[in-house]
Formats: C-alpha cells, structure tokens, sequence
C-alpha cells in the first residue's frame, strides 16, 4: 500500500506508547486515524494531541478481547471515516516472571490480549477489507521476543512468536489479493507497557497468589541506571516512521534495531545446524520445493530480493 493519504488507519493500543507514535506518523502522510484503547485516560490525553494539532482522529474506548465490541468499533469506524485500509494489532501486555511461577490466570491475560486481540483484528477486519477491495495492510505488533527467545518471558514469548508467524501465513495467503502483512519487531521503545500492563488486568484473571519475588539484579551494579538512559529507548514516533515506511515498502519484517542480528542470527544458525546433513530423498524433495507456498514459501524469497529497508 504505497498510496496512504486520505486513507484511513485503526489502531489498537493506539492511546499510548508505539501504537500512539504510529498514529501521529499516519497522521503525518495524511490518513485518518482511529485509535482504540482500552485506557479510557490514555485516549483522553492523546485526543489532547490530535485536537490541539487539529489532525482527523477519532478515539474509541475498547478492549480488544472482546468481539462483539471490536465488530462495533469497526462499524463505528467506518460511519465515521469510511473503509479501514491499515490494521495495526499493536495493544499488548508485558508479561515476564519465571515459568515456575506461571498460574493460568497469567496465561490466559497474556494470550488474550496478545494473541487474542490480534486474532479478533484479523477476524473483524480482513473480510472488510477483501470486501471493499480498495487494498489494505495489516501490520502486528511482535517483539525482538518473537523472533529469538529470553529467559523468563515464556507467557510473552510465547504470544509474540505466534503473532510473527500469523503475519506470515497472512502475508502468503493474501498475495495477489491487494492485502499486505507485516510484523512489527520493536527492541526497546520509550513506552508505558510496565505501567499499563498493570492495569489492564481485569479482576477475574488477577492472582490470588503474592506475586513471586523480582528476579534477583543483574551482576553488573551499574546496569539499572545505564537502562534508564532515555538515550537507550528509541522514541516511539520514530518506530512510527519506520512502520509507514514498512507499509509502503511490503515489508513482510519491520525491524526497528539493529543491536538484535547477532542474536537473530545465532538462533537461525543453531536450526540449520540442527538439519540433518543427509542426501535428499528425490521424490520428496520434488514434491517439497514444488508445493511452494505450503511448504517451500517463495515470499522469503521475494522479501529477500527487494533487499533491505531503506533507512
Ligand atoms: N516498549 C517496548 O520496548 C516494546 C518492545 C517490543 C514490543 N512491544 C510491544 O509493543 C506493543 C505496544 O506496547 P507499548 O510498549 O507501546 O506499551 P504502552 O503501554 O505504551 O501501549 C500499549 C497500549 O495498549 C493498551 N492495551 C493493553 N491491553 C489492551 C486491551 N486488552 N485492549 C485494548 N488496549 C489495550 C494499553 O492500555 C496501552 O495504552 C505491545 O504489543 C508490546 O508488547 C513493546
């Protein structure tokens, strides 16, 4: 979707933080925004932004668990802008702590909202989308924790993996349809995902349990204070940028750090490493690399031609 202005962007988690910076850049190349939160006061203080700048954006209270109300605020949406052209699941929580500590009321908060709330996305507005056939996009908020694994994040790595390869099933399934798909892979952005995963958290799914203790400080005394450098986190309005310009580029990766290809690459050696190193079975080898989008998926290949973003 190279042509944005005039077009119109629904954003969820859009009162705050990344999905607030992506507003503000959609607003920048001339879309109509809606941001979705389920932050009554995060809507309030972004609407101040919007409306002091007199830029067209319509915030809507909702929670993105919920369908019946998603399916409402998409209709809400639409009397009010017209067709939806860019989706952006970015609402999400944090979700860390050792997996022994783990009750399903942890589980079941980060899968739902993370996973859930983008499955609820796709459902209400990719058959919208393929109906009004003016072209779309959907982008989803992943994390550097769904492309290589941390410790003590199993719930949120969990979650961000699944969102990753959802956008790339989307993403092949939708070639040739005038729908793009991406996933947004952040490192550290200037957000309050610490304070706001807090207090999303509905009361049927807090734990009856005392939290488990912090883990334990790093070895090096000086780390905390060097974290909290702003300098460290990027500025959620440059994440913005760099998700339009994903948009407008098909991107089936948006990446906004560098710091993570070590890592990233690492972990794809480790599975390469991992392959049996044995003659190919020919009969099956033909049936493989000719199935193409089932099982040899030929969109890597395509995102590996158009090369690297241009920064
Ligand atoms: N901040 C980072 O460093 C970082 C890094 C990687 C990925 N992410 C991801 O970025 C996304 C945005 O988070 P952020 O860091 O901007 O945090 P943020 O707290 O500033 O913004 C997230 C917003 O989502 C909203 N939200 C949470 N649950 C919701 C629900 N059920 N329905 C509707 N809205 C809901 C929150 O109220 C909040 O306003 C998340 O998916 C997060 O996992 C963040």
């Amino acid at each position: 979707m190279d042509k944005l202005e005039g077009k119109t962007a629904f954003i969820t988690g859009g009162g705050s933080g990344i999905g607030l910076g992506i507003a503000k850049a959609c607003c920048k190349y001339g879309m109509n925004v809606v941001i979705v939160d389920a932050r009554q006061e995060a809507l309030d203080e972004a609407m101040a932004y919007f409306n002091e700048h007199i830029l067209p954006v319509r915030a809507i209270k909702l929670n993105v668990t919920d369908r019946e109300a998603y399916a409402r605020a998409a209709d809400d949406a639409e009397s009010f802008f017209g067709n939806v052209h860019l989706l952006v699941n970015n609402a999400g929580v944090g979700g860390g702590g050792p997996v022994e500590t783990m009750t399903y009321n942890d589980w079941d908060y980060v899968v739902g909202i993370n996973l859930g709330g983008v499955i609820n996305g796709i459902m209400t507005f990719l058959p919208r989308m393929l109906k009004h056939g003016e072209g779309g996009h959907i982008v989803s908020t992943s994390s550097t924790n769904g492309i290589a694994a941390t410790g003590a994040s199993i719930t949120y790595c969990t979650t961000k993996f699944a969102v990753a390869g959802m956008m790339e099933a989307l993403a092949t399934e939708m070639q040739g349809k005038g729908i793009g798909a991406s996933v947004l892979v952040p490192g550290p952005t200037r957000t309050n995902l610490g304070k706001s995963s807090a207090a999303n958290r509905p009361a049927h799914l807090q734990n009856e349990e005392t939290p488990p203790p912090p883990p334990p400080p790093p070895p090096d005394p000086d780390f905390q204070a060097r974290m909290a450098d702003p300098a460290v986190w990027m500025d959620p309005v440059e994440t913005g940028e760099r998700v339009i310009r994903g948009v407008r580029n098909n991107d089936l990766f948006i990446m906004t750090h560098p710091e993570f290809k070590a890592g990233y690459k690492i972990r794809h050696d480790a599975i390469m490493r991992a392959n049996p190193d044995e003659p190919f079975n020919e009969k099956r080898w033909d049936i493989i690399k000719n199935f193409r989008t089932v099982i040899y998926n030929d969109l890597y290949e395509k995102q590996r031609q158009i090369g690297p973003p241009d920064w």
